[in-house]
């Protein structure tokens, strides 16, 4: 997260202090850098230039309109997972012909639109659902394009909530069965089989998980050939790991547990490469976390802090409605006060206002010591941050700022409490 940085010991976002967005705009606040994003997708690219390929961003990490723009700027397609993200993909202005469906529970008036809108391809993840497209491709008398995703049973290491490559999860078709489901998707008459597809997980941090994934693809391919089936494409999927702890390094900050940096996004890319150009196919990748993590921060407010026994607490104006990760995974957000006035610690829980004990940022956490109406920046909240939001407790959504050198814009309005129903 390079466009973030300590000047004078306040903190910037490229050029802009986010002491003055959180003043002006309030609090809790998603703030991202663009050159972050711009430079995150560029580093993805640099290993695939002159292979064919597209980049599909996977907009559940964050389907923001103008950070979709952006990327499509930049020459991404969509990879989308409902009808929702799909109508976003397309007012974006991303061409149907880099679009591509994934999901284990499509509706048919899902693949409908997605038939209609002639995106490239569904990646269908059962044979009950090959058949609700081939039926649909039939009534809309258009063929179909289909990518199955295979379940190659492979260990990301990483949390087991997004761990979604391995035999007992829900995705995906299994290893064993994948050549009697890929002959039975070719039997059908709406259907054109175009490739295989594969999804191993989330917040992977080993490159070994995505070569092994990479070459359990190649074998496939080569089997499906052998079948008479010609597949030509090979979506990879995304689930390349970002660093969350010790993010941002200042001396005044507490060294957090998690040392080890993972690969850098590049590294991800060029390992798994020479495996799949074996294929001679056409290579899509989905990522979502690696292009927008780092590129956002949620600023919030303290506005309490107290003590229950021995435990000490920081009440933030933040809950799990805003950033839902904490909760959800234990996920670890780095946290770091806009300004450093002070150099000593203290062990907290930061917690929101829901009415939830699970409703906490961090726990048992060495914090710079805070009081209230200070400033502090969740980082690494740019994936999964706003696109997970809710109105629980009837909590309006927050702002969304991007940030562009010393440019400000708001790509999306604080919610009004006047607007909730
Ligand atoms: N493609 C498919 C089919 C997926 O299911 C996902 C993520 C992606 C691509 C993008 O994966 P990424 O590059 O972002 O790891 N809410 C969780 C993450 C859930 C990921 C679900 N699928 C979190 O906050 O960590």
């Amino acid at each position: 997260m390079q466009y973030f940085r300590y000047q004078d010991n306040e903190l910037y976002c490229e050029d802009v202090l986010l002491k003055e967005l959180a003043e002006e705009f309030g609090t809790p606040l998603y703030v991202y850098s663009r050159r972050q994003i711009v430079e995150n997708f560029r580093a993805f690219e640099a290993p695939l230039v002159g292979m064919d390929h597209v980049i599909c961003y996977a907009l559940k990490a964050n389907a923001n309109l103008s950070l979709l723009k952006l990327l499509l700027q930049e020459g991404a397609g969509a990879d989308v997972v409902s009808g929702g993200e799909l109508h976003l993909a397309i007012q974006a202005g991303f061409p149907p012909e880099r679009i591509t469906f994934a999901g284990v529970g499509k509706r048919e008036d899902e693949i409908d639109y997605a038939l209609r809108s002639n995106i490239f391809s569904l990646n269908a993840e059962s044979p009950q659902e090959l058949q609700l497209i081939s039926l649909v491709a039939l009534r809309l008398q258009t063929p179909a394009r289909v990518a199955l995703r295979i379940n190659p049973d492979i260990d990301p290491q990483s949390h087991p909530y997004i761990t979604t490559g391995l035999k007992q999860n829900k995705f995906g078709i299994s290893a064993e069965e994948a050549l009697r489901v890929f002959q039975f998707a070719a039997s059908l008459p709406g259907i054109q089989v175009v490739g295989v597809h594969t999804h191993i997980g989330s917040q992977i941090t080993k490159i070994e998980p995505f070569v092994e994934t990479a070459k359990f693809l190649a074998e496939l391919v080569r089997k499906l050939r052998e079948a008479g089936i010609n597949v030509q494409h090979v979506d990879f999927g995304g689930g390349f790991g970002v660093q969350y702890a010790n993010a941002l390094r200042h001396e005044a900050l507490p060294l957090e547990p998690d040392n080890a940096p993972p690969p850098k996004l590049g590294q991800f890319v060029e390992a798994v490469l020479p495996v799949l150009k074996e294929t001679g196919c056409f290579l899509w990748f989905e990522p979502g976390r690696s292009i927008v993590a780092d590129a956002g921060v949620l600023l919030t407010k303290v506005l309490y802090t107290k003590e229950n026994g021995a435990r000490k607490f920081v009440v933030v104006d933040a809950g799990m409605n805003d950033l839902l990760r904490p909760s959800l995974y234990n996920a670890y957000h780095q946290i770091v006060p806009l300004k450093i006035e002070t150099y000593e610690h203290h062990r907290v829980d930061v917690v929101g206002p829901i009415c939830e004990t699970g409703d906490f940022l961090a726990r048992d956490r060495m914090l710079s010591k805070v009081k209230r109406n200070d400033y502090l920046s969740i980082l690494t909240a740019g994936a999964y941050g706003f696109s997970s939001t809710s109105n629980y407790n009837a909590r309006p959504r927050p702002a969304e700022i991007l940030v562009n050198g010393e440019k400000v814009r708001v790509i999306r309005e604080r919610e009004a409490v006047e607007r909730l129903r």
